[in-house]
């Protein structure tokens, strides 16, 4: 089975092929993966209405070179997918209208990928790995556990009631004056940090239940950093350890309590996987083995240009329900809100009108 996979949902541009065996096993035969960073870069965040425009004066080009680079023609594909929702409406727009484009031309199935799935799903195509797993996801918009029972059956453990992990890693960058998209500058800073010059709380540590939260950490660091102010190089590396040490710790705590959340309903995980932006980070990355030891659960991290945003995990998730006979018609909508747990309920405290909770 080969799936062309297209994600704009965001600020990347990116298409991918992908081949999947009958007995499940996959392989990537090309991933292109532009970044618009740049053009948002001045702003100091994404902008939906460049991310959009950009989306439209890039895909096609990628798409060739992504079909190119795997040495296929359209009429080779066995289904076209791509990320409709959620995201920047715009940029979910593009791609999927893109992809109805080439699936009308070329008689292709279509498959309208939920981009949260492809992330739960992504670990599977580099590894195999059984349902059900535990998931933890932490971007840029999401920052959740997750029991993967099957394809398309999703039940959320945990979430955050106010920041999404990524956000509160870029949020923290842009008021210690470092470049956009913080995460990695964060973490680059924390480096050479002391993790505990500062005092930051450790939010939720000790709930029952598995909910993150991440918005008072933040405010912590801005009121540390405006008392200290002006800030030199290595008291903005304190800052940054002292932020990273404290989402550690609350990682830590909140997937106990997901993974036994998860054993009291389901039984034993068959490991606990990491997926999204937020989990390229080497602490955090090193976070969860430890989690995942104390549990005695196998860890599985997919490497960490899979983890951000891509095609190849829209490909796959593509081809994870194309297996199973599920396509989609032309009617797919965009989709700016999309809950990948439709019957999750938000969780006491949540204060935000967001789009997945
Ligand atoms: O999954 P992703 O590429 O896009 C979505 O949000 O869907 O995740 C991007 C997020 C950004 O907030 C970025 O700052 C964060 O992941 N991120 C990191 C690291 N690399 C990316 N956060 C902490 N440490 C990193 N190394
Ligand atoms: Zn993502």
């Amino acid at each position: 089975m080969l799936v062309l996979g297209i994600e704009t949902t965001c600020d990347e541009t990116a298409a991918a092929v992908i081949e999947r065996q009958p007995d499940g096993s996959g392989r990537i035969l090309s991933n292109i993966v532009h970044s618009q960073i740049e053009d948002h870069a001045p702003y100091g965040g994404v902008v939906p209405e460049i991310a959009a425009r950009a989306h439209i004066d890039l895909l096609d080009g990628i798409i060739r070179g992504a079909m190119t680079e795997a040495g296929i023609g359209f009429a080779q594909l066995s289904a076209v997918a791509a990320a409709a929702g959620p995201g920047l409406i715009g940029g979910v727009i593009v791609g999927l209208t893109t992809a109805k484009a080439i699936a009308m031309v070329h008689n292709t199935p279509l498959i309208a990928v939920n981009h949260l799935e492809a992330h739960a799903l992504t670990p599977r195509l580099t590894c195999p790995l059984a349902f059900p797993y535990c998931l933890f996801l932490a971007s840029g918009g999401h920052t959740q556990i997750v029991a993967v029972l099957g394809v398309g059956q999703y039940v959320r453990l945990g979430t955050t009631v106010d920041d999404a992990m990524g956000e509160a890693f870029d949020k923290v960058a842009k008021m210690l004056g470092l470049p956009y998209p913080g995460g990695p500058q964060v973490e680059r800073a924390a480096a050479g940090g002391d993790p505990k010059r500062f005092a930051f709380p450790r939010p939720m540590l000790g709930r029952p239940d598995a909910h993150f939260s991440l918005s008072g950490l933040k405010t912590a660091v801005r009121n540390e950093a405006s008392r200290i102010a002006p800030l030199e190089p290595q008291d903005i590396s304190d800052l940054c350890a002292g932020f990273q040490a404290a989402v550690l710790e609350a990682t830590a705590d909140r997937l106990s309590v997901g993974l036994r959340l998860f054993q009291e309903r389901f039984g034993a995980p068959s490991a606990l996987v990491a997926a999204g932006g937020v989990a390229s980070n080497q602490a955090i990355r090193g976070a969860l083995q430890a989690v995942a030891a104390k549990a005695q659960t196998t860890l599985i991290l997919p490497p960490p240009a899979l983890c951000t945003d891509n095609g190849a995990m829209i490909a796959w998730a593509g081809a994870e329900r194309f297996a199973l006979g599920i396509t989609d018609t032309m009617e797919a909508a965009p989709r700016a809100r999309w809950l990948l747990d439709a019957d999750a309920v938000a969780p006491a405290g949540y204060g935000k009108t967001r789009a997945a909770y």
